[in-house]
């Protein structure tokens, strides 16, 4: 396994407390126990890892020896280091375990990689209140419905409908959130080594859906220019875009782009994924174009109420042409029998109801991410922060180091944020970030005004010994941390030698209580 893929394994490894050659060791052996890391896989050279994981040689040297001693691994002389046991195939559970930063639980660390409402809104419960007379008066319906309730498919359709898209209910099926879509749609139209054609970058839940399928991913630059050319050289089983409030770009494709882009598709065969859930996130008076589909009835568009109600009501969908939401509905079927009743019903309830709660947060997010640009260019005048229109992420470039490096310095300070190049096919990307703007600029505003910034230390030597790597980090962490208890700030200086120049400010908004995908 290359070090690259170990370090995204390894999640928020340098999280907790102690020696950093503790901490990776203890979570390496954890790998191993689970099956993660089988018996014989070849495990990095010591620098390699290293250099992957922005330490110093010596950490993944200490951690190896205690796996060693420990009877985890073998280290030769000449063959290098591989998990004990004897080799044998096995299935993984995912090839490309971005998730795992995400979707660990709770462990104080600060998650700016994960994007979405940190709590449900008022009018959530207010609908489980309308709906609970109806749910006491169900008879006749053992509660099964894999394609999703008819009154949330109906409202759905409606809402499609009210678009200018006529859409009857047989063309949605209701779906635990769009993940489970994307997982769905990868499962029913690929097979192993099809190729998908997809942005670079774009959102790594969807990249991730399609390696599961073991699909051979080409990149293409965003709103998948250069599609036709593609599309001509090689055959595609499909192409998955976000054309509305891109993550991570906060992009939107023009409605002439949206034409050309279905019509291609359409003369090539191509079955093309319209990824809609954050286009409901516009800014205050923002227009949005037409989806996709109101360009062509085969498209295949997903859904969902994560950001803009609350990412654990876990409801999504897909509309598409009726053969297909019979194929997903099948597929469905196998895996859970349908999604939660009670929750499609208050859903169905709170959709037609949606205008006054987009209306509010649209407001609010525009003043959160104009607040973080003003506070990023204040303190981190070199990085480049293009403004967005909507959505929750910026696309930050950072001028010197790389951001998988920038990502394993911040997570040792208690901060996960995506270093880009996981959110790009093409292996690029390696020089972004990706933020979200939904911390409130009250508690970034006043944490600010308590803050005053230590000095650079000059570092002596490249390579850090433990003990220099361990003992100042916490107290780094303690410092920034005393000076607000709801804010943890990173600075140029209170990074350790080597770790790239930081200032990443967040309030406790910004701390998913829950798991979230972003
Ligand atoms: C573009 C995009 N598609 C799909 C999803 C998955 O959303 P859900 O929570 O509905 O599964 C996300 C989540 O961040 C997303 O950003």
């Amino acid at each position: 396994m290359n070090p690259i893929e170990v370090g995204e394994r390894l999640g928020r490894w340098s999280s907790g407390r102690g020696p950093l050659h503790v901490l990776l060791s203890a979570r390496l052996r954890q790998l191993i126990d689970e099956g993660e890391l089988p018996p014989g896989e070849p495990l990095p050279p010591d620098r390699a890892l290293a250099s992957a994981l922005a330490v110093g040689r010596s950490t993944v040297v200490a951690a190896y020896e205690l796996l060693r001693q420990d009877e985890r691994i073998v280290r030769r002389q000449g063959s290098g280091t591989q998990v004990a046991g004897a080799t044998r195939a096995r299935r993984q559970t995912t090839g490309a375990p971005v998730f795992l930063h995400l979707l660990e639980p709770q462990d104080g660390v600060i998650l700016l990689a994960c994007a979405a409402p940190d709590r449900p809104p008022p009018e959530l419960a207010d609908a489980y209140a309308r709906i609970l007379p109806a749910l006491a008066a169900i008879s006749g319906d053992i509660g099964y419905h894999p394609t999703g309730h008819p009154v949330l498919r109906r409202a759905i359709a409606d809402r499609y409908t009210q678009r200018g898209i006529h859409t009857d209910p047989d063309h949605i099926l209701v779906t635990n959130g769009a993940q489970q879509a994307l997982s769905l749609l990868a499962r029913a139209f690929l097979t192993p080594g099809d190729r998908v054609l997809v942005e670079a970058p774009t959102y790594h839940g969807a990249l991730e859906a399609f390696r599961e399928q073991a699909a051979v991913l080409q990149a293409l630059p965003i709103g998948l220019s250069g599609l036709k050319a593609a599309a001509r050289q090689h055959r595609s089983a499909l192409a998955y875009v976000i054309s509305t409030f891109h993550n991570p770009t906060g992009s939107v494709l023009s409605p002439l782009t949206r034409r050309t882009l279905v019509e291609i598709c359409v003369a090539a065969g191509i079955p093309l994924i319209d990824d809609e859930v954050l286009s409901d996130l516009g800014f205050p008076g923002e227009q949005v174009p037409p989806p996709l589909a109101a360009f062509g009835n085969s498209v295949m568009s997903v859904g969902s109420l994560s950001k803009t109600v609350w990412a654990g009501l876990r409801i999504g969908w897909v509309r598409a042409p009726q053969f297909a939401i019979a194929r997903l509905a099948r597929l469905l079927a196998v895996h859970d029998l349908g999604g939660n009743i009670p929750a499609q019903l208050a859903a169905a309830d709170l959709l037609p109801r949606l205008q006054p709660l987009a209306k509010r947060w649209a407001v609010e997010r525009e003043a959160r991410h104009d607040h973080l640009r003003a506070e990023l260019a204040r303190h981190l005048p070199g990085w480049d922060v293009p403004p967005v229109r909507g959505g929750q992420t910026l696309w930050v470039r950072v001028p010197r180091g790389d951001g998988t490096s920038f990502a394993q310095a911040a997570l040792r300070h208690q901060v996960a944020v995506l270093p880009g190049n996981g959110l790009d096919a093409s292996g690029h990307s390696a020089e972004y970030l990706r933020l979200h703007f939904l911390a409130s600029p009250r508690t970034t505003r006043g944490s600010m005004a308590a803050e005053r910034p230590p000095r650079r230390q000059p570092s002596t030597s490249s390579t850090r010994s433990l003990a220099k790597t361990s003992e100042p980090r916490s107290a780094r962490v303690a410092e920034a941390r005393e000076h607000s208890p709801e804010t943890a700030v990173l600075r140029p200086g209170q990074l350790g030698e080597g770790e790239p120049e930081v200032a990443v400010r967040v309030g406790p908004e910004l701390q998913c209580p829950e798991a979230g995908a972003g």
